[in-house]
């Protein structure tokens, strides 16, 4: 799925302002041939004979759990919804920020049929009055691909006419952060809410929403179509299920891979093509820099939700950056800070002027690893959302994996 793009920042942007932007769409299942293999089919079915509890029982069977990152069970947060009386809203996070993480794109990019069968039967599940796709305006393939399909589910009578809602992010990271997003969709500026409520019960315009990412729905058509063992009889390492890896940095091959959820560091690098050319690994990122950094004697763990809990680092959207002995920890672990700096949205103190701080402080030769853990313990305790709460990991774990890199 590499391609090399040589569209620099300035001709695209001179490009979309002159109204001659076309972006390279790549050769993805249509409608038709999706049809051709029994495509909306169950949704079809279901719409006309389904029973949604049954569905819901599938999908917590399959094991699938939400794929945006936080691992909450899929079919679980379809009960909260409806528990809560109508209308409610379906709204799709497409806004996949984390950086390293692009497995999203890669689906969407080929199969957007399934994910918007899966998007279909899940709004069909929470009987959902619309649809909204919050896509981030950084795939231009993408919102073109989507804007062709739904118009051709429109014309073939599948959905009606505005029913699916395309909405485009401007590029702010924490308006992957659902409350942000809903506020975002609202027509209002990205920040997060306060949880409690969660979304399930105030959502858009403070109706009951189910928010999927775009991979869960992906397996949601899966596991409808092909029964539970889509996933659940996959098992490796004592842990059951698939994952979608992104995988970057110093390996031979960066892109996706599907691996079992069981998987190690060495199964991902080994999927990759090993590590690049003249490269040892150091240090990795499970997913992405919300997910610190980790050393290479941690090549045995499972990288599954739940198993990087007792190191003090979590799965999230399985964003794998591989560093090597080329390169820096500290630098790396500066450069994640700069980007919390940078997309903080400033709501509240502890992670806007944390987030500030913390890079000042780790701009010195040696760390004050006291005042930086301090400082790391206000921000993971008194934070309104997962940026600020998760911003210190990469800190926390260069001061515990390479101190002798910051004393
Ligand atoms: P969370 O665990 O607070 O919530 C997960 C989901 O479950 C949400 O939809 C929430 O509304 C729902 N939920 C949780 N408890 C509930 C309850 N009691 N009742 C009803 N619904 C409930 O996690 P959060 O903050 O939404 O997501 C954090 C994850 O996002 C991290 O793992 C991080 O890696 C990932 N992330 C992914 C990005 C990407 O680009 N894919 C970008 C940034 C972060
Ligand atoms: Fe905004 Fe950071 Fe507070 Fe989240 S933790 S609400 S991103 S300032």
């Amino acid at each position: 799925h590499r391609h090399v793009d040589h569209a620099t920042p300035e001709r695209v942007t001179e490009a979309v302002q002159s109204g001659h932007f076309h972006p390279r769409i790549p050769d993805y299942e249509r409608f038709d041939a999706y049809r051709a293999t029994g495509g909306y089919d169950t949704l079809r079915s279901l719409r006309e004979t389904g029973d949604w509890e049954a569905v819901q029982e599938r999908v917590l069977t399959a094991g699938l759990r939400g794929l945006g990152g936080a691992g909450f069970p899929s079919g679980k947060k379809w009960g909260f919804v409806r528990a809560n009386p109508g209308p409610r809203y379906l709204a799709v996070n497409g806004d996949e920020g984390e950086p390293g993480t692009f497995k999203d794109r890669y689906y969407l990019e080929r199969t957007p049929h399934l994910f918007l069968e899966g998007m279909l039967i899940a709004a069909w599940a929470v009987e959902a009055e619309v649809a909204f796709i919050y896509m981030r305006d950084e795939y231009p393939a993408v919102l073109e691909i989507l804007r062709r399909e739904i118009a051709t589910l429109e014309d073939a009578g599948i959905v009606a006419p505005g029913y699916i809602d395309l909405r485009r992010g401007a590029g702010a990271y924490i308006c992957g952060e659902e409350s942000a997003m809903i506020e975002s969709i609202e027509g209002k500026r990205g920040i997060p809410r306060l949880r409690p409520p969660y979304v399930a019960q105030v959502g858009v315009f403070d109706r009951p929403t189910l928010v999927h990412n775009v991979e869960t729905l992906h397996w949601v058509a899966r596991v409808c179509r092909e029964g539970p063992e889509a996933l659940n009889v996959h098992e490796h390492n004592g842990r059951t299920g698939l994952r979608s890896y992104s995988v970057s940095g110093r390996v031979a091959v960066p892109g996706v891979y599907l691996l079992h959820a069981g998987s190690t560091i060495k199964d991902v690098i080994e999927a990759a093509g090993g590590m690049a050319e003249g490269h040892t690994l150091k240090a990795y990122q499970p997913g992405g820099p919300s997910s610190g950094l980790l050393p290479a004697t941690m090549d045995d763990v499972p990288l599954d939700f739940d198993t990087l809990q007792p190191h003090g680092s979590f799965i999230g959207s399985a964003a794998v950056v591989v560093l090597s002995d080329h390169d820096s920890a500290r630098d790396a672990a500066l450069n994640m800070l700069r980007f919390f700096e940078d997309e903080s949205c400033g709501q509240c103190t502890p992670c806007r002027s944390g987030c500030e701080k913390a890079v000042k402080l780790m701009q010195a030769d040696r760390w004050d690893a006291a005042l930086l853990t301090d400082l790391c313990e206000v921000m993971v305790d008194a934070s309104i959302c997962g940026l600020g709460q998760a911003a210190p990991n990469p800190i926390l774990h260069v001061l515990k994996h390479f101190p002798d890199e910051v004393s």
